[in-house]
């Protein structure tokens, strides 16, 4: 498996088959607004030069040392396989080498397996969202990215 950071449409390409992620279309028009005047960087996973995994993440605040990791999805056929995994490792290594110290991320608790990889990886919780329906409540999370750890 390799990771490449690309482009907005190699990422389309993993988004349009990723169930879950559903509500946000597979169109440039609904990605491009939230990131294109802000410093951004886009990640896919690659098997056998098939895209199979994308990372979207950008700075909020214009350089506040901070960055969102806005979406992020694995086509199932390719799910535990540590794609999830090598994306967050070349973001967070991106994100030393661009002066962020910080990753701010948001779920939902039906999203069982992203709670999964951010609590194994040191996320901590900071704040709930409530929604009506609980499942559906935003769970926000950040983690400090250490300079010398990788
Ligand atoms: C969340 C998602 C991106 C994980 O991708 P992945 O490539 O399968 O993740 P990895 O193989 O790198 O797994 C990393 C860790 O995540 C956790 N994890 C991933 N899938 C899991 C599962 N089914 N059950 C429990 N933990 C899981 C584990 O901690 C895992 O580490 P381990 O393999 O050492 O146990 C993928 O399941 C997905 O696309 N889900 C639907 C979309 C989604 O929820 N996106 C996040 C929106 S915020």
């Amino acid at each position: 498996m390799e990771v490449k950071e690309t482009t907005i449409e190699e990422a389309l390409k993993v988004h349009a088959k990723i169930e879950e992620l559903r509500e946000t279309k597979a169109e440039k028009e609904a990605f491009e607004p939230r990131y294109q005047n802000r410093k951004h960087v886009i990640f896919v996973a690659y098997e056998e030069k098939e895209p199979i995994g994308y990372l979207i993440a950008y700075d909020p605040e214009n350089g506040e040392n901070c960055f969102y990791c806005w979406m992020a999805g694995v086509e199932k056929a390719y799910r535990k396989r540590g794609a999830l995994t090598k994306m967050m490792q070349s973001l967070e290594n991106w994100m030393k080498e661009n002066g962020y110290t910080k990753m701010t991320i948001k779920t939902r608790n039906n999203k069982r397996e992203m709670l999964s990889y951010l609590v194994h990886h040191g996320f901590d919780f900071t704040q709930v969202e409530k929604r009506e329906n609980q499942k559906e409540n935003r769970i926000y999370l950040e983690k400090e990215i250490n300079k010398g750890e990788i």
